[in-house]
């Protein structure tokens, strides 16, 4: 079978039922949710560091149980697209090329930061869904319950933060 460009050679042909282009779309798509998820963690965390105001215990606590759930979360997404036979991106040039997550510029006050996290959040979920089809008609389940767990969560905590919102 002929191998495409974005696959590496490697030692042994992989042979689980998914062909090499489905393999390398879903990878594909896998690369820019790791980007998205990594970039919203690190965003996630600078807003637990620099968060002021009268809501900053609330905030710093609620954001460090964010940036914690993110950081578990990429480390899934990257071994699947080590099991689907490709490289998982992991530099920060990689993240910043592939990630469609708007990145804050200086220290925004506490309520920006929440509507900079929903957007961030939602910007995850579209991402997510926009590769679930691509994994459904390729038979890719692993990948199918990883959008699916993934989706749970940024559109819950999209939720939780779009409150904070109201008046
Ligand atoms: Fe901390």
């Amino acid at each position: 079978m002929a191998k495409t460009k974005a696959e590496p050679q490697t030692g042994s042909m992989i042979d689980i039922g998914i062909g090499t282009k489905d393999r390398a779309k879903i990878v594909e798509g896998l690369s820019h949710l790791l980007a998205d998820t990594y970039t919203l963690y690190l965003m996630t965390h600078n807003f637990h560091w620099n968060v002021t105001g009268p809501m900053f215990n609330t905030l710093h606590l609620m954001f460090m149980t964010q940036y914690t759930e993110l950081w578990n979360a990429v480390d899934p997404i990257a071994e699947r697209v080590r099991a689907l036979g490709h490289p998982a991106p992991g530099t920060y040039a990689q993240f910043a090329a592939l990630s469609r997550i708007k990145e804050p510029e200086g220290v925004p006050k506490a309520l920006d930061m929440v509507q900079m996290l929903v957007k961030g959040h939602e910007t995850v979920a579209k991402t997510a869904r926009s590769l679930f089809p691509v994994a459904e008609s390729a038979g890719d389940q692993p990948t199918a319950d990883l959008l699916t767990q993934r989706l749970n969560v940024h559109e819950k905590t999209a939720w939780m933060l779009r409150v904070l919102l109201e008046n």
